[in-house]
């Protein structure tokens, strides 16, 4: 495989939840010794709960968020060190896509306003004229034609299918290495949703910008990523990383495997398994004082005494890395 892009090394976030009547100052701890690589040109689902941190590793690769502890690395040798991450060219070249494509947008410029100004911050020098011509493009690349009607729009005028293409369109005017797309689909009509994913598919592969895409839903993942790989969040650890079609064919950790067993799956072999996962329905884990051992232990069907000890290590089987004590028969 190619070089990493951009690796996260041992990250953990702690974020502190302010006093209320009801609640003392609490400070949790989302993120847990979290490593991460990201390669040039790849296509990387992470995939887990509401509330499992991945918004949080999504501001953290993006440089908008700094991690309490813990590195990242931009291209291998110019690690950059988070405490002070204010490079310009690293904010470029990782772009952060939020879910709320209207949030994103000034309501009150048009959206020739939003797309120039990130590209003549970036090139005092180009004309108006030649900026034009660049926003035209890039209209043209995300799929927003005729661009002379939307240039003159207001984001309110438009679908949320069509201002996530602006994003789009305002990302790559940056000339990025990765975008960061966090849960881009979820509150666009469901019509609409493939040709989204399509469009980062087509990104990818002609402008060869790596896309992490984070979302709740493991079908638009393993669509996405149909190449790439998947990375399975819980409580804010990766408990499993694989290449998509290993990931679908042998889950490794059991709540791969129950995220698994809610998805239809279209193969009649792989349907005819036995695959639902007695999931507890305890609750989770207390984050202000993380127990030792295993997060998924409290509602794991299968935990053990062993569980609850230490810090549980990876283990690599072919090309997966997963996290759990159980050993899987083949
Ligand atoms: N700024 C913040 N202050 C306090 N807690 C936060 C903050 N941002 C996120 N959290 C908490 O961190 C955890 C992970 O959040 P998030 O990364 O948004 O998860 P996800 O995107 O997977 O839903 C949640 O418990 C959330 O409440
Ligand atoms: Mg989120």
């Amino acid at each position: 495989m190619k070089k990493p892009l951009i690796e996260l090394v041992d990250i953990d976030m702690y974020f502190t939840r302010s006093k209320s009547l009801l609640h003392k100052e609490r400070r949790v701890h989302v993120l847990k010794k979290l490593n991460l690589k990201i390669y040039e040109g790849e296509i990387l689902a992470v995939v887990g709960e509401s509330g499992c941190g991945k918004t949080t590793v999504g501001r953290i690769i993006t440089g908008l968020l700094k991690p309490t502890r813990g590195n990242l690395l931009y291209e291998g040798e110019s690690a950059i060190n988070i405490l002070n991450m204010k490079s310009k060219a690293y904010k470029d070249a990782v772009q952060f896509i939020q879910q709320d494509s209207y949030a994103a947008l000034n309501p009150v410029r048009t959206i020739f306003q939003s797309l120039y100004a990130p590209i003549k911050t970036k090139n005092q020098r180009m004309t108006h004229d030649e900026i034009y011509a660049e926003v035209y493009q890039n209209l043209v690349k995300v799929g927003l034609t005729p661009p002379e009607e939307i240039l003159m729009k207001y984001p309110h005028q438009l679908s949320g299918g069509q201002r996530q293409r602006v994003l789009m369109a305002r990302a790559i005017s940056l000339k990025p290495k990765l975008i960061v797309a966090d849960e881009p689909v979820s509150m666009i009509d469901v019509s609409l949703r493939l040709s989204i994913l399509n469009l980062m598919m087509d990104l990818n592969k002609q402008m060869n910008i790596s896309f992490v895409y984070i979302t709740h839903d493991l079908a638009t993942a393993r669509y996405i990523a149909n190449k790439g790989r998947i990375a399975v969040m819980y409580l804010g650890e990766i408990v499993e990383l694989a290449p998509v079609e290993e990931l679908l064919a042998r889950p490794r950790h059991p709540y791969t495997q129950a995220l698994l067993a809610a998805v239809p799956i279209p193969d009649p072999v792989l349907a005819k398994k036995d695959r639902v996962v007695p999931i507890k329905q305890a609750e989770h884990m207390d984050l202000t004082n993380r127990a030792d051992g295993c997060s998924f232990y409290p509602r794991c069907p299968y935990g053990k005494e062993e569980c609850t000890k230490g810090e549980i290590p990876y283990k690599s089987v072919e090309k997966t890395k997963y996290k759990c004590v159980r050993e899987i028969k083949k």
